[in-house]
């Protein structure tokens, strides 16, 4: 059975993973790869609809009901779209995966990270990605990226963002195999061509 690659795009509000995921994608087609996109929350089909609450509900959200809806989208997420298309080879780039949960949830609201570590393993399964990257920004980067439209995670202030960016920094330097940060405060370009170094990696 010919088995294809995981590579999941994280980093906090703004760091620009959405443009890095959509050059590699560009990229890897060109060198005759197979390549699936897809996303959390929102992979296509059910996911879209648990996006839709996740973002825009604008009434009360206790912070584990949160956890357990981005759950329940990547729980979906991994069996109808991940798991199928690494089986058929392909490589599947996916914007944001577990350590979302692990830095928003759980460095950001406060959840324990244990309890998020162990919920995490039962919605995947088990399955890792190969390889994820982690886009890094200051806040005051991020800030102008996001611009005036936020969304229900964006609006959560500077604080949480820290929370979030350190939250990130710190997994990196518990699975450094895994996790490569890229400094995301520099021209797309010059970002791009290390996630193109670590993919070669
Ligand atoms: P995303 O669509 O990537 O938004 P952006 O392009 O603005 O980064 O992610 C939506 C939001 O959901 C983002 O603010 C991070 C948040 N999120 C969590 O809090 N926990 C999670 O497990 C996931 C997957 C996302």
């Amino acid at each position: 059975m010919n088995k294809g690659l995981f590579i999941t795009f994280e980093g906090a509000d703004g760091c620009g993973k959405t443009t890095q995921m959509n050059l590699l994608k560009d990229y890897l087609i060109q060198n005759g790869y197979e390549v699936v996109l897809t996303r959390e929350p929102g992979a296509k089909g059910l996911g879209e609809q648990l996006r839709e609450i996740l973002l825009n509900y604008d009434g009360e959200v206790a912070d584990r009901c949160e956890s357990f809806l981005f759950l329940a989208d990547r729980a979906q997420n991994i069996e109808t779209i991940v798991i199928p298309s690494i089986k058929q080879g392909k490589i599947v780039l996916c914007d944001r995966h577990i350590d979302s949960t692990v830095a928003y949830q759980g460095y950001g609201r406060g959840l324990d990270l244990d309890e998020i570590n162990y919920l995490n393993n039962i919605a995947t399964g088990g399955i890792k990605p190969d390889l994820t990257y982690v886009f890094d920004v200051d806040v005051e980067t991020s800030a102008k990226r996001v611009g005036d439209e936020k969304d229900r995670m964006e609006s959560a202030g500077k604080e949480f963002f820290n929370r979030v960016r350190n939250g990130y920094l710190e997994l990196a330097q518990k699975e450094p195999k895994r996790i490569k940060v890229i400094d995301s405060t520099r021209s797309i370009e010059e970002v791009f061509q290390d996630v193109i170094k670590e993919f070669r990696k």
